[in-house]
């Protein structure tokens, strides 16, 4: 039996032993190339990936037919491709849950950041540049009484609703099955058709998985659909945004500002949205605190353990 963890873990949970079999954690540099994950799997009965690792057939059949699961330490796994694996028997899990807060309260930091012109702020006091307060002085949006824009309303959408309520704000949503209306009452949302949305929405917050459908979902079109006073805040996977399109946006003054903390080709940024002074950025850092990331990682360590032991793993994908 063979463990293999593709990236660096963080301080705690210690890797796991024993009945996980010859536990193997690739030296840095990580994330590994494709080369060596295709060499690093070899043999394994168990994969422990992050979003980095394309996990494919190519993956599967390099890792043998004794590969039993791979556990995504994600939420989101655009990175797998699950049919793949699932027509070789290999359980796929992710991380749901756990990172549901830290993912929200980082939407929430960028929607502030970018509202309250907080990065702009900062770059200017580093710069040394004289300023003085004045009532006119680098003035930014409220967020009371404005209307929040939520695509996708799952488990992250939702806790988002709830954090921008206790600001005042107003929840429209969108999303591909209508939320029940329990869920609907809890966040005080209410269901728009996405055009409808970008029309309506001061602050546009993306929260739906990248599928096909949702690739360049924010693309020049939608952007122009926006109101020049809107905001967009992109914390779930950067190519649902057409990163070219909204540097022109932003540069053209067609939207108001963005906060991203995801980017279409990671970690790249799309040089031309360096140069927008009314955009923040963060280097995906949705789930990372110490708590998020350990609890992930605990959670991908138990779906393992519960696949070998051969019980139901906790969160694998249908
Ligand atoms: C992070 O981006 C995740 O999908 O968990």
């Amino acid at each position: 039996m063979r463990t293999v963890i593709t990236g660096q873990l963080p301080a705690s949970p210690p890797p796991p032993s024993g009945e996980f079999g010859e536990v193997r954690i690739p030296a840095p540099p990580t994330p590994l190339s494709r080369e060596r994950l295709l060499e690093e799997v070899r043999g394994a009965t168990a994969i422990v990936s992050t979003l980095n690792d394309r996990i494919d057939a190519e993956v599967a059949d390099a890792a043998g037919s004794g590969l039993r699961v791979v556990a995504n330490v994600a939420v989101g796994y655009d990175n797998i491709d699950v049919s793949a694996l699932q027509d070789r028997g290999v359980i796929v899990t992710t991380t749901p849950g756990v990172l549901t807060d830290a993912t929200a309260d980082l939407t929430m930091g960028l929607l502030l950041s970018v509202t309250r012109r907080l990065g702009e702020g900062e770059r200017l006091l580093r710069s040394r540049a004289p300023w003085t307060f004045e009532l006119g002085f680098m003035l930014g949006t409220g967020l009371q009484g404005k209307t929040l824009g939520i695509v996708g309303l799952g488990q992250i959408g939702r806790a988002v609703a709830h954090r921008a309520r206790a600001f005042g704000m107003n929840i429209v949503y969108t999303s591909r099955r209508r939320a029940p209306e329990q869920v609907e009452e809890t966040c005080d949302a209410v269901h728009l058709s996405f055009e409808e949305l970008l029309r309506t929405a001061d602050v546009v917050s993306l929260h739906c998985p990248l599928i096909p459908q949702t690739r360049h979902l924010i693309d020049a079109q939608s952007l122009a659909n926006m109101k020049p006073t809107a905001y967009l805040v992109n914390t779930t996977r950067g190519p649902v945004v057409d990163e070219a399109a909204l540097a022109e946006a932003l540069s053209a003054g067609q939207i108001a500002g963005a906060g991203l903390d995801v980017f279409e080709h990671e970690p790249e940024v799309e040089p031309r949205l360096l140069g927008c002074d009314n955009l923040v950025l963060s280097p995906h850092l949705g789930s990372a605190t110490k708590e998020t990331r350990n609890a992930m990682t605990q959670l991908a360590f138990d779906n393992v353990r519960a696949v070998l032991r051969g019980d139901d793993p906790l969160t694998a994908l249908p």
